[in-house]
């Protein structure tokens, strides 16, 4: 028996409210996968057939990801998923500009590391970066944007959806403000894609990132779509698939199984009101039955499967664990950085409390939920939190 295995008790029933951090793969798609790994093993730059029939489910997919977001199938680059996207984005666009003179660029201070982090290593390299801040909402302005930009700015990347609260930021609005300035926009869409619906075309952005485990495809595929005329430098350099945007190649059966999830994804976006009676209501009965919670960011303009609820006097961590010995899985924030007690960035950037933003958990419901799951953490929540109350002080044991 693993040491892992030991922390568990298996005969618990297991409920997974964690769908903003991974998406189990639609049986579908395990199914597409499957025979390819098995049947199908050409490399799509073949001229054989063998070849064309694996170029053939490249396309598919390049369709399906295409059709998921109102895109031309030939704008959509695959990459190895939501991160690379968001490389590909903020690297290309800054490589490509940066004999330009312009080396400024915009982030809000709730995106994810993928965005953040590449900020910071083009900081170190000369480019000169702003992050804006979200109102206490969890949503940016779009006169703090036009306030912050500069005849410098050559680039600004504000997320669709948070992963962290969910909320869902005036992309459309945004967009525009920048692109009066000749600036180009990016918009990470990882955690919007599948869940609400999204057109590149209404959003009017020049640049978006997906992510296909978010929606029931495989982990380690994903793509960003390029508004046709955009340059970007690639960083994969080598072959040239992807029409020399991004080279390597192509891992077929993933991509085939991206597909097949965002065709899905695409069917299935009318059950959104579904996710979001039983997101609604395990949030309404958890701020009426466990006193000192609250809703963290707007309520209304947010993804329909994710609440983000602060807990006075609770530290999350110590939730979260307890909520997992019930059989009950959520998050504390972003899962890259869950297992540190640093306090969400998220959470921080909209201004709440030092103690608020360490007593906040994250639920994220998806397709396979049921009023069952709900009852049951309703059930299992209040005296979890009761318990550790008594035991526990935000910042140090009694
Ligand atoms: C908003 C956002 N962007 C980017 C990513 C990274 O995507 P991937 O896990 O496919 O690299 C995530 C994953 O958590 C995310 O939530």
């Amino acid at each position: 028996m693993s040491t892992h295995s030991r922390c568990y008790d298996e005969t618990i029933v297991r409920i997974y409210l964690d769908y903003n951090a991974t998406a189990p793969l639609h049986p579908e798609v395990v199914d597409v996968m499957s025979r390819l790994l098995r049947d199908e093993f050409g490399n799509a730059s073949s001229v054989h057939s063998f070849g064309q029939q694996a170029k053939m489910a490249v396309d598919d997919a390049r369709t399906a990801v295409a059709a998921l977001i109102g895109a031309d199938p030939s704008d959509v680059v695959f990459t190895s998923g939501g991160t690379e996207a968001d490389n590909l984005a903020i690297r290309g666009a800054a490589e490509a500009r940066e004999a330009g003179g312009k080396r400024h660029l915009i982030a809000s201070g709730i995106e994810h590391e993928a965005v953040l982090n590449t900020f910071k290593a083009l900081e170190r390299r000369g480019w000169i970066t702003t992050l804006l801040p979200v109102g206490e909402d969890g949503i940016l302005s779009p006169d703090v944007l036009r306030a912050a930009l500069t005849p410098e700015t050559a680039f600004v990347s504000v997320m669709h959806a948070n992963n962290e609260v969910g909320t869902i930021q005036p992309i459309a609005e945004l967009a525009a403000v920048t692109r009066a300035t000749g600036a180009l926009f990016h918009t990470d869409a990882v955690q919007s894609a599948g869940k609400i619906p999204v057109s590149v075309s209404a959003l009017g952005v020049d640049l978006l990132s997906i992510s296909g485990h978010k929606f029931g495809g495989p982990k380690g595929t994903g793509a960003l779509w390029i508004r046709r005329g955009v340059r970007l430098t690639p960083f994969m350099t080598g072959g040239r698939q992807e029409r020399n945007r991004r080279a390597g190649t192509e891992n077929v059966p993933s991509l085939a199984g991206l597909g097949v999830a965002a065709a899905i994804a695409r069917r299935q976006l009318d059950h959104a009101g579904l996710i979001a009676g039983q997101r609604d209501r395990l949030e309404q009965g958890i701020l009426t039955g466990v006193p000192g919670t609250a809703i963290n960011g707007d309520p209304h303009r947010r993804v329909p499967n994710t609440t983000n609820i602060s807990f006075d006097g609770i530290e999350a961590e110590s939730l979260l664990i307890a909520l997992d010995l019930e059989g009950v899985a959520v998050s504390t924030g972003s899962a890259c950085s869950s297992g540190s007690l640093e306090p969400s960035h998220v959470l921080k950037a909209m201004g709440l409390p030092h103690a608020r933003t360490l007593g906040s958990i994250r639920f994220s419901l998806g397709a396979a939920n049921t009023e069952a799951d709900v009852d049951r953490v309703l059930e299992a929540l209040p005296p979890l939190v009761e318990k550790l109350r008594s035991l526990t002080t935000v910042g140090g044991r009694k």
